[in-house]
């Protein structure tokens, strides 16, 4: 069984199949790019695979992690253990304006140590001395997440203090901080002014390189080109076609391939 497999994935909204049956598996450590038109079921899938949409049929398993089945139902508890085990990084940084830098990464870890300690300390006092003494441990966590993405010295800045390149750097911190098995990004530079698209791009190559399996919906060509193992095109809910960059750029089989890169880089 591969690292990451997800079997005849469908996701419906109303009478509208988004997702027709998803086949994809990937191997620890690899960095697979999804490219493809708008409208094509990119970020449900991502959702689906983050179980912030259901999928209505299918199979998703993580090696040593969890095995979901569509057909089975599950409590909120298990859903957000699972959650955790896919991380989630969204086109709109998605960060708490209240919060600091640091409070976005840190108080979502005390969240869960908190719910982690409830279940294993039954005595309340005892479990307030071992929530206090996850705080400290949990913020220098925080704090060194931050340090990894360049932004040591922003820690006490709120997000409207920060770049939005900044902003996104917060939130991939926040998303390790969970180290989750795969981490996914969904347009993670989209929402970015061209000159701020680099810092990201560069963190998230800095996390192939340190063995991250990720799993980054991109219309970052060049990114894809140079960074992915490995490039899947999805067109109309489906994976069309996938193969290593040098496969899909050079030489792609599909014509739907084909015309959709055809048509971005004529755009570029
Ligand atoms: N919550 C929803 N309710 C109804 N339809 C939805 C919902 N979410 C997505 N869709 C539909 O599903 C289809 C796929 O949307 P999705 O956002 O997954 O595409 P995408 O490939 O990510 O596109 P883009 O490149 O523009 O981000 C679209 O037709 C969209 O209108
Ligand atoms: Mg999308």
């Amino acid at each position: 069984m591969a690292f990451l497999e997800i079997r005849n994935l469908k996701k419906r909204f109303g009478s509208t199949q988004v997702l027709h049956g998803i086949n994809f598996s990937m191997e620890e450590g690899e960095a697979v790019a999804v490219i493809g038109s708008s409208g094509g079921g990119k970020t449900t899938f991502l959702r689906c695979l983050n179980f912030l949409e259901m999928a209505d049929e299918g199979t998703i398993r993580i090696e040593g992690g969890f095995a979901f089945d569509a057909a089975e139902t599950y409590t909120p508890a298990q859903i957000r253990a699972m959650r955790l085990k896919m991380g989630l990084v969204f086109q709109s940084f998605n960060l708490f304006p209240q919060y600091t830098a640091l409070e976005n990464i840190y108080l979502p870890m005390q969240l869960r140590t908190i719910e982690q300690l409830k279940k294993e300390i039954p005595n309340r006092r005892s479990r307030r001395a071992a929530i206090n003494r996850a705080q400290e441990e949990n913020r220098a966590r925080a704090q060194e997440l931050l340090a990894s993405v360049g932004l040591a010295q922003k820690a006490e800045n709120y997000p409207c203090q920060l770049s939005g390149g900044q902003q996104q750097r917060v939130a991939i911190a926040r998303a390790l901080s969970q180290t989750p098995a795969v981490l996914c990004f969904d347009e993670p530079t989209s929402a970015l002014d061209p000159e701020l698209t680099g810092e990201v791009l560069r963190v998230i190559k800095d996390l192939k390189d340190k063995g991250c399996t990720l799993l980054v919906v991109t219309h970052e060509m060049e990114f894809a080109r140079k960074v992915a193992d490995r490039v899947v095109f999805v067109a109309d809910g489906l994976i069309e076609e996938e193969g290593t960059p040098e496969e899909i750029f050079r030489n792609p089989r599909s014509p739907k391939t084909a015309a959709f890169l055809q048509h971005t880089v004529n755009q570029l």
